[in-house]
């Protein structure tokens, strides 16, 4: 080590490492961080290179061609959010005052709005239109610290619109720094044209799977397991062709009704299932059994002012599943990218701990999202994926809530955001 001068050192920092045995963390183990005082973190290429006291640094003779002083900071990984709908068109802001009149979720649906609001934007969007609208909300995810996010489709319901989102997702990786997660989310919603058969629509959605498969447009798949959207045996037979073909399974369930999406998870091995407010307690116990991971989104179950939120006090102190959390961010029941938000609805709404909550935004959500073993913790291999935050613990990033805590944020060992400002040329992106 001694005599290797590696790339970029960030010193003085406290580091929450969330290093440990492979795996997502669960249970008790959610508390535990990995919290190294006074810490160096080394990067080569990249890639994490050197973890450390600033004493064994010291001892090793580390050193690098530039160094960043982090002055006592918290420095954790890169945010992960394992759920969004970040491609699509339009907003829903028209939406509002019905949603505050108490005109409820699913009714909106049932009368054509909804999410079937922004699928007719989404249909009528070109390739580059969704993706300067995905772009400008991926860098203000940036600015608030997820380098790693995952992209559903699900408001195109036809064949070229889905592969027109996918293709969207797919782009935004590679132009952007950060990591996009793709999944196909074809049956999110009926769409009217086969409101009188919605099988033929599941048969229609399975019919594109092997094309998404071949070109790459999606890592996983997933279905909106819902009353009035689809249902246990349509979820299980569309998400069961998907695993044929090769792709990663998730579920949105049991989110408005206990309808066993949770067991249904369970039964397929899927590698998350997401919502859960009123998955019943088997279900619950059956996605622990199975390694499931648990994806709950606060900031929706807040927005909708739904008076339950997904238990997990239940998944952390009595079954022991991982938990993992992210924004849902979506133009309807969650219009937010910040997951620093969400983190702190987490303490306020579903009682996490800020360690549990830190776990649940970074090493959890990477194994949400398939991305494990490359992000997600601060360990000698992983990806240089950093947020150095304007605090000193990770208390503080949920007690003082609502407002942007990122000092700086490096991508693969790429300062991005810096004294709270995207870097160009991204500034410029973002900001038009
Ligand atoms: O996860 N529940 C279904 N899908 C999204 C919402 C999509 C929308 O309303 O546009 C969700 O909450
Ligand atoms: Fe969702």
């Amino acid at each position: 080590m001694a005599e290797v001068e590696l790339d970029l050192l960030i010193t003085h920092a406290n580091i929450a490492t969330m290093q440990g045995p492979a795996g997502p963390r669960r249970g008790h183990e959610m508390q535990d961080i990995g919290l190294l005082e006074d810490a160096v973190v080394g990067v080569q290429a990249g890639h994490i290179a050197y973890v450390g006291s600033a004493r064994e640094a010291a001892a090793a003779g580390v050193t690098a061609r530039e160094t960043v002083d982090a002055g006592g900071r918290l420095l954790t990984p890169g945010l992960v959010d394992p759920h969004t709908h970040l491609v699509h068109a339009g907003s829903r802001e028209h939406e509002l005052a019905k949603k505050l009149a108490g005109v409820p979720y699913l009714q909106i649906l049932a009368e054509g709005g909804g999410i079937l609001s922004t699928v007719r934007s989404t249909r009528a969007a070109s390739e580059d239109e969704l993706l300067a609208q995905a772009k400008r909300s991926a860098l203000r995810m940036l600015l608030c610290g997820t380098t790693t996010v995952e992209a559903k489709s699900g408001y195109g319901l036809d064949r070229d619109t889905e592969l027109r989102q996918l293709r969207v997702a797919k782009r935004l990786g590679s132009e952007l720094p950060m990591d996009v997660v793709s999944t196909f989310l074809g049956p999110h919603a009926i769409p009217p044209e086969y409101k009188a058969d919605p099988d033929a629509f599941i048969d229609l959605m399975i019919t594109l799977l092997p094309e998404v498969k071949s070109e790459q447009l999606a890592e996983f798949a997933d279905i909106f397991c819902e009353t009035g959207v689809f249902t246990v045996e349509q979820s299980r037979r569309f998400l069961q062709a998907a695993n044929h073909h090769g792709l990663g399974l998730k579920i949105h369930a049991d989110e408005i009704e206990p309808l066993g999406g949770a067991e249904l998870a369970a039964e397929l091995h899927a590698v998350s299932a997401d919502h859960l407010l009123q998955a019943s307690k088997d279900g619950l116990r059956a996605l622990a059994d199975a390694g499931t991971v648990t994806v709950l989104l606060p900031g929706t179950s807040w927005n909708l002012r739904t008076s339950e939120h997904a238990d997990a006090r239940f998944l952390i102190d009595e079954v022991a599943a991982p938990v993992a959390l992210a924004t849902d961010y979506n133009p309807g029941s969650c219009p937010t990218e910040s997951l620093q938000l969400i983190m702190a609805l987490a303490a306020n709404q579903l009682r996490m701990t800020p360690e549990e909550i830190l776990t649940a935004a970074t090493r959890n959500a990477a194994y949400a999202v398939g991305r494990g073993d490359v992000v997600g913790s601060i360990e000698v291999g992983k990806q240089a994926d950093f947020c150095l935050f304007e605090a000193t613990n990770p208390a503080y990033l949920v007690y003082h809530f609502g407002i942007n805590h990122i000092h700086s944020v490096w991508k693969r060992g790429q300062l991005v955001v810096q004294r709270g400002q995207l870097v160009e040329p991204l500034a410029a992106e973002a900001y038009r």
